[in-house]
């Protein structure tokens, strides 16, 4: 089966007789197939304004929803166990008790309590990736940590525990010149230790941490995932079939790969389904999923979930970026400002970008922003605005729709893997402000699974 697995092109030449055997295996494991894992940012719980999502607006959400992910717990860098990042919400205000005790409502739900996601930062406000390493170099710190997460999901009726672990991520590349690409040397990239000279020990000890997890939530009957972040490599940190034999299902990051924090001055598409002309050949959905698949059989296709964002990002245009728009995009000057709502810079959730597709010239001194589709449907699709004679008000952003968010659905459908993990919530149209619709990409998915 492995061989056969290694054998298989995924890829475009996916011959008739491959396409049947394919259907086959998918027909073996439909039941563990379709699921849509949502990810649930509880910071949205306390923004201010208008991108504050209460428990009534999350709720119809999870009709939809096989697991719901609350994102996120820490970890305490003395005593390495798991912790809030906001005791006053999770503990005073019981909002861990709160989320779980929709269950009662939505029994199909399963409720999962997420570590790390970039939101387990140092005092320098960094995401610290170094207390995570240190947890897992030192088995007494393993122990610490696995009973602190037994004890926390225990007391706050949690189904299971998801490792969105804080390894450290791959370099952006040093920018030299905009058109200067120098792609080749990306090769062999994966392969150095710049990013941790301990890499090889550390992904065996984190395969020894999902083993040892493992044996005591199976015990109670809980779950244990992980998701990757985006440009966490795995072949750096994770021992594929280890890691798989011991968890229900991982959530690839298969998306966030362009950011204006990581790309400042070149804007492009943050995740396309397949490699683009000309771009680095692993950021793409296909090259991610492919790489899983290599290592291990078809059979585990069905614990790979595509990661698909609900949100935007966005980049600052120039006078010197063009006015084609078609990207990638040169000499961008940074994150666009924030959207109205979550006012997060070079981040605009789903309503705010279709507010800015529809907005009339009269309601503000801008004009509307440009919508360039992909009839392709291979890479995604963004909207622009050149910047004026002054050189301002240039934008342009690179986002999912429930359009395309259906593509990536069905993209999962025909690989036969899991299912879908959205990130997340509170960033899709959750008050339907765009098209009247209640979480618009949200079901765009899940109608597709
Ligand atoms: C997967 O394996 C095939 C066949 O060995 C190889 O050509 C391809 O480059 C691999 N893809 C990834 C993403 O590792
Ligand atoms: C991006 O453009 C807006 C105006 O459109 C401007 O207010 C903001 O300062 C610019 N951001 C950067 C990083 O230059």
């Amino acid at each position: 089966m492995k061989d056969m697995a290694m054998d298989m092109d995924m890829g475009m030449g996916m011959g008739m007789d491959m396409g049947m055997e394919m259907g086959m295996a998918i027909l073996c494991i439909s039941g563990e197939v379709g699921k849509l894992v949502c990810f649930y940012d509880a910071k949205s719980f306390v923004r201010e304004g208008p991108a504050q999502m209460s428990l009534a607006e999350l709720e119809p959400a999870l009709t939809f929803c096989n697991f719901l992910v609350y994102g996120y717990a820490g970890i305490d860098a003395e005593t390495y166990k798991i912790k809030s990042l906001d005791p006053t919400l999770t503990h005073d205000r019981q909002h861990y008790r709160h989320i779980t005790d929709l269950r009662k409502k939505y029994p199909h739900v399963r409720f999962l309590l997420s570590v790390g996601g970039d939101q387990d930062m140092d005092s320098e406000g960094v995401a610290d990736s170094g207390k995570y390493l240190r947890l897992l170099e030192q088995p007494e710190h393993r122990k610490s940590f696995q009973a602190s997460v037994l004890q926390e999901l225990n007391s706050n009726g949690f189904d299971g525990l998801d490792l969105s672990w804080q390894f450290p991520k791959n370099k952006p590349k040093v920018q030299q010149g905009v058109f200067k690409r120098v792609w080749g040397s990306f090769r062999g990239f994966f392969s150095s230790t710049s990013v941790d000279e301990k890499a090889q020990e550390h992904r065996e000890q984190f395969a020894a941490l999902l083993g040892e997890l493992k044996s005591d939530l199976r015990r109670s009957g809980q779950l244990l995932t992980v998701s990757m972040l985006p440009h966490v490599s795995a072949e750096l940190f994770i021992d594929v079939p280890t890691v798989l034999g011991h968890v229900d299902f991982v959530n690839l990051g298969t998306y966030d790969f362009q950011t204006p924090e990581r790309d400042p001055k070149v804007a492009d598409l943050p995740a396309p389904l397949y490699e683009m002309y000309d771009r680095n050949p692993n950021h793409n959905v296909q090259y991610q999923v492919q790489y899983w698949l290599n290592q291990t059989s078809q059979i585990s296709a069905h614990k790979l979930h595509v990661g698909v964002a609900s949100y935007g990002r966005a980049w600052n245009m120039t006078r010197n970026s063009g006015i084609t728009g078609y990207p990638p995009i040169p000499a961008t000057n940074g994150a666009a400002p924030a959207g109205r709502q979550t006012v997060i810079p070079g981040l605009l959730s789903w309503p705010e970008t279709c507010e800015l597709l529809q907005q009339q010239p009269k309601d503000r001194d801008v004009p509307h922003l440009r919508k360039v589709g992909d009839p392709t449907k291979r890479f995604g699709i963004y909207a622009y605005r050149a910047a004026d004679d002054k050189g301002e008000n240039g934008l342009w952003v690179g986002y999912e729709d429930p359009t395309t968010a259906a593509i990536k659905a069905e993209f999962v459908q025909s690989r036969g893997l899991g299912g879908v993990a959205f990130h997340d919530l509170s960033l899709d149209d959750f008050r339907g402000q765009c098209a009247g619709e209640k979480f618009p990409i949200m079901r765009s998915i899940k109608f597709k699974l």
